[in-house]
């Protein structure tokens, strides 16, 4: 990214690269950073234990979950169970087919296909657990595997109506919970009478992560009507006042990712800037929701484009979000300003802590990328998100700082260093919060308050709703304890600079970086390295590999014969390109086989004598090359398959893998030499004892196959 145009601060370097920054130097950074005295500090604290205190007090307005549990009188277990299935149901496309199907399925009784099918409607029932009662369920294997029987005798106990009304039920308060309206209008008349009492709004039309073209005709359509009708009802107090839209990119375009730049910048930028050209015609703002920590870079490209259009001039509506969480983000902060001031405009930043921890956790150790893009502490996001909003509200010519958070240490921080003028909001979720806002509401009523409004049918619901199951049940999470009296608020709102310097070493101890993930005491595998493929500093080396291997066709054979003439060669093309050869593959002949296979019986006396460990190292050895070459492997089997980059990264890394785990299995499970009998025992040579050293490679990875058989036979050749 260009960032020649950006007015100076003289410290700011804006940080590209998401994953290479070290933890433990950007906490100590951001501990350096903060400018406020323990004074301050300790009135924040106490400040957040009286809003608690007084949400406490007023918990039986929280209208939590439980009162599904209480008003069927279920066990938990049942009452979860019971919204997995309706979280099933959710992904049944129309009402009417839905309420088909919970009259059936309760009569028939058959959930699953057959016994032990239905597990899957399952996989969120520890997330539900911990919503609804705080602690992790599993459900009993009677629900589990048979689910229609259990369905039944739950029927037969409480009643068929009952059970169909609780599967609605939970719908309902799974819908009703988070989602304000399945269409606009319908959002728009719920809010009607907390926006005449001044609450501002931000309506997100449900649904991201467009899968194909129709997708995001469909979702760009829903976010242009969407516009049309805040405008017509709820514009005119100015772009930043007014109630606004919120975006997530991903649902406009199925590619919406680095390597994309191109149809990024020519066919969904588009549709954006005439969002954004909306917005500007019709007096509200915009702002752009974060997304995957992958995606930063990409949409800071697009919104620096609408930021610089010459067709949104003059307009302070359009927003950025900028999560708290990842490490880079206060490098962002100074690059907004620096954007704001290089385009003559007010930018709007939300500042969140992020909604996708789990997820960048997880995407990062199943990449094997070399560190996460993240921070591993809770509270070094809450640092950081300190450090960010004292940045954004030090620059107040330039940012019109939203600070979106549930946390009351949170709230009573940016009340604290917020100056009395300035001008800036607090913003909460739809369903969550609403206790907080009402207590800081009755003490600052002069503090604007916009609730973000999620507003769409249910099959667009998943992906955001188990977002907030995350949040809510997480026990990390502030609302997670929250109103639970158990938890003593002054333990509920410490200062995390406080629990920040009480670590010697910063990064979480249980979280190592995705290469230490398999390694224990007793069990020292490295999990494969990967590489970022929507990191752009990765491709000319991607590129380099390719172009190497299309100048040179590969050979392969069983073995080299003296008369390469007499061989049958056939060509091998790439599947996604039939012109393009990229090798012949000379085929065996019975003799090469013979031949082969004498040579392997003949060698296998020594190989086993060799011992286990001396075979794990050869297959360490052998991953530590397969590791090196990445690039090479990848880009090879992507030719020779036609498989993508990404598949074909996958497939060496799990070689890799699969090599590691073997050699460690085999020291673990035949760590001493084993010695077979003397040369009576050669005539049985192949009854090699199961060592437990295997390589699996998908039969079809034709040039890794090819490559291990090589290293294969040159260990049984004893070369
Ligand atoms: P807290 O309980 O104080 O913080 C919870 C957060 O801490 C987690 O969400 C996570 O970010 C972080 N965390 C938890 N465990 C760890 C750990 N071990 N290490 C490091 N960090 C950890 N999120 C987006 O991503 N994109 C958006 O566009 C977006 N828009 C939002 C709009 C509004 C109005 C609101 C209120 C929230 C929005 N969010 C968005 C969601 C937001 O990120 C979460 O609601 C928020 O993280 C919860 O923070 P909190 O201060 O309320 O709660
Ligand atoms: C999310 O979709 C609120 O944008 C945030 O989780």
């Amino acid at each position: 990214m260009s960032t020649d145009h950006l007015a100076e601060p003289q410290h700011f370097v804006l940080v590209l690269d998401s994953t290479s920054l070290d933890e433990h130097e950007c906490v100590s950074t951001l501990l350096d950073s903060s400018s406020l005295q323990p004074s301050q500090r300790q009135a924040i604290v106490e400040q957040a234990i009286e809003l608690v205190r007084i949400c406490r007090s007023q918990s039986h307005r929280a209208g939590t979950l439980d009162a599904f549990l209480q008003e069927f009188g279920l066990s938990n277990k049942e009452g979860i169970a019971l919204m997995c299935l309706a979280e099933a149901l959710l992904r049944v496309p129309d009402d009417v087919t839905a309420d088909r199907l919970i009259a059936e399925k309760l009569s028939s009784g058959d959930w699953g296909a057959h016994k032990g099918r239905s597990d899957s409607a399952f996989v969120n029932a520890s997330v539900w657990g911990l919503m609804l009662t705080g602690s992790i369920v599993s459900l009993d294997k009677s629900i589990t595997e048979d689910t229609g029987a259990w369905m039944r005798r739950l029927g037969s106990r409480l009643g068929e109506p009952m059970i169909r009304a609780a599967v609605l039920q939970a719908m309902k308060i799974m819908g009703g919970q988070f989602v304000l309206g399945r269409t606009i209008k319908e959002a728009m008349n719920r809010t009607n009478k907390a926006w005449k009492n001044g609450a501002r709004f931000s309506f997100d039309m449900l649904g991201e992560g467009a899968r194909t073209a129709a997708d995001a005709d469909r979702y760009f359509e829903s976010y242009q009507r969407a516009i049309d009708a805040i405008v017509e009802k709820r514009a005119g107090q100015g772009a930043i006042e007014s109630d606004s839209i919120s975006v997530k990119i991903s649902a406009l375009h199925p590619r919406y990712e680095e390597r994309q730049d191109d149809r990024v910048m020519n066919e969904l930028y588009p549709r954006l800037l005439a969002l954004a050209e909306r917005a500007k015609a019709g007096g509200i703002g915009l702002s752009i929701d974060a997304e995957e920590s992958e995606r930063l870079l990409v949409s800071m490209r697009l919104f620096e484009a609408l930021a610089k259009a010459p067709s949104l001039q003059g307009w302070h509506g359009l927003g950025f979000v900028l999560q708290a969480y990842q490490k880079r983000s206060l490098s962002v902060c100074h690059w907004l300003a620096a954007l704001a001031k290089a385009s003559g405009r007010v930018i709007p930043v939300r500042l969140v802590k992020g909604a996708y921890w789990d997820r960048e956790i997880k995407h990062a150790q199943e990449l094997g990328l070399q560190d996460y893009p993240v921070f591993t502490r809770k509270c070094h996001t809450d640092l950081s998100y300190q450090v960010c909003a004292e940045t954004l509200l030090s620059y107040p010519a330039e940012i019109y700082p939203q600070f979106a958070t549930h946390n009351a240490h949170t709230v009573a921080f940016v009340l604290e260093c917020a100056n009395k003028n300035q001008a800036f909001e607090f913003q909460r979720l739809h369903g969550m919060g609403h206790l907080l806002y009402q207590a800081l509401s009755n003490k600052r009523p002069d503090l604007p308050i916009r609730v973000y409004a999620p507003v769409g049918r249910h099959r667009d619901l998943l992906p955001y709703l188990v977002r907030r199951l995350l949040e809510n049940g997480a026990n990390s999470s502030f609302v997670n304890r929250f109103l639970n009296a158990k938890v003593p608020p002054e333990e509920l709102v410490q200062d995390p600079v406080v629990i920040t310097q009480a670590q010697a070493q910063f990064r979480h101890a249980k979280l190592p970086v995705p290469k230490d993930l398999y390694v224990c005491e007793s069990y020292p595998w490295k999990n494969a390295t990967g590489v970022d493929l929507q990191d752009r500093s990765q491709y000319p080396a991607f590129a380099e590999a390719l172009a190497r291997l299309r100048a040179k066709a590969a050979i392969s054979r069983v073995r080299a014969t003296p008369d390469e003439s007499q061989a049958l060669m056939l060509s091998v093309v790439s599947p996604a390109n039939t012109a393009l050869e990229i090798g012949q593959v000379r085929v065996a002949q019975a003799a090469d086989i013979d031949q082969a296979i004498s040579s392997a019986q003949a060698a296998q006396l020594a190989w086993d004598r060799s011992g286990a460990d001396s075979r794990a190292k050869i297959l360490e050895v052998f991953a530590d090359k397969l590791e090196a070459e990445l690039f090479d492997m990848s880009a090879l089997i992507s030719l020779e398959a036609g498989r993508t980059l990404d598949d074909a990264v996958s497939e060496v890394r799990e070689a890799v893998d699969f090599c590691r785990y073997y050699a460690s299995q085999a020291r673990r499970h035949f760590g001493a030499p084993v010695v077979l009998p003397g040369p009576t025992g050669e005539t049985n040579t192949l009854s090699w004892q199961g060592r437990g050293v295997w390589v699996c490679i998908s039969p079809w990875n034709f040039p890794l196959a090819i490559f291990v058989g090589q290293v294969v036979a040159a260990l049984v050749a004893g070369n």
